[in-house]
């Protein structure tokens, strides 16, 4: 297929461009590399340095579908800067499906997220679940999730929201390298590279085993995969499936983790909570299982970690201002 994918110079758009380039898919990238890095895009990808908001000027009836990562992701960016989310998360989202429909592509396949949900009445969640989002950030992923279920309905496209869980990990050198780094295991990695002094915990005082907060790592890899079998089998309307590997870990466990695969101690200090963080999130992918057979095999905290590790520490200067 002839694809343009939206956000591929960032961290998980790019591991997904190069599993569609090893497809054998024709792959367009569009990003305007406010967060993304130029040599993240595959080689063998078409790359036009440009924002979603400019889409319709790349968007041609040629295409067969489009996979949508840019947008802007930091949860408490977000609370500070709510109008850069709605701006740029929301009316790129709508620029891009306006230009869709002017080219008549009608195959989508959207970036979404956990943060859908908020706060969870049960764990695993599934799909049915209430979407309470408990930031800006959150918000805007659902505001675009409710759109493409309105296009899809009135303008027949073929779209799939997928929502992520916490995606870890990395794919033939393409890792997660964020300017500003919020994630737990880069961070704990950042520690054990000795580019960073020491790791806060979020709070110690949630109602789990050890305290502190449980959440469900999926490999990149596996995220990747079932992007392409989303792709595939997009049928009219809008299809939300949840990606996680079903297993939750809680922060002194992924930091334990981290300290056995990289032999190093993780210095930690216990801060208190961050604000919105749910105690624990475990998704349900049963529904994407069921119905597209996606069943993810780096499903261990220690490979996840591993491969985490490996993508870190090839990057000598990698640390928190990288
Ligand atoms: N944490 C720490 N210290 C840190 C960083 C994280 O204790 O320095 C904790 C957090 O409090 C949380 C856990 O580690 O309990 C995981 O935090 P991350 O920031 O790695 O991931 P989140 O669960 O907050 O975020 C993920 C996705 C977001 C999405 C969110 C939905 O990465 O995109 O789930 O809640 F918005």
């Amino acid at each position: 297929m002839k694809l343009l994918v939206t956000g591929a110079a960032g961290y998980v758009g790019s591991v997904v461009a190069g599993h569609l380039l090893a497809a054998g898919h024709d792959v367009t990238v569009l990003d305007d590399l406010s967060t993304g890095h130029r040599d993240a895009v595959p080689a063998g990808a078409t790359f036009v340095e440009a924002g979603v908001h400019d889409a319709s000027g790349v968007l041609t009836p040629e295409f067969d579908g489009v996979l949508h990562f840019a947008a802007k992701s930091l949860v408490g960016e977000s609370v500070e800067n709510p109008a850069l989310y709605w701006k740029y998360n929301v009316g790129g989202a709508c620029a891009l499906l306006d230009a869709m429909r002017g080219a008549g592509v009608a195959r989508l396949v959207f970036s979404s997220t956990a943060a859908t949900y908020g706060e969870p009445d049960v764990v695993p969640i599934p799909e049915s679940a209430q979407t309470r989002p408990t930031s800006p950030y959150g918000a805007s992923k659902l505001a675009v999730d409710l759109m493409i279920a309105d296009y899809a309905a009135a303008y027949r496209l073929r779209a799939v929201s997928l929502r992520y869980f916490n995606v870890a990990g990395s794919w033939q050198g393409l890792g997660e390298r964020h300017v500003t780094e919020t994630h737990l295991i880069p961070i704990a990695l950042q520690v054990a590279a000795g580019t960073r002094e020491r790791l806060v915990v979020y709070g110690e005082d949630y109602p789990t085993p050890d305290g502190t907060c449980i959440r469900d790592y999926v490999h990149v890899a596996d995220l990747a995969d079932a992007h392409l079998l989303a792709l595939g089998a997009a049928r009219v309307g809008h299809t939300i499936y949840n990606l996680g590997s079903g297993s939750g870990f809680s922060v002194r466990e992924v930091i334990d983790v981290v300290a056995e695969v990289t032999g190093r101690e993780i210095a930690t200090v216990v801060g208190p909570r961050r604000p919105g963080d749910p105690a624990a999130l475990v998704a349900s992918s049963r529904r994407i299982g069921t119905e597209l057979g996606w069943a993810p095999t780096r499903t261990t905290l220690r490979q996840i970690v591993t491969d985490a590790w490996e993508f870190a520490s090839s990057r000598p200067r990698a640390g928190p201002a990288d």
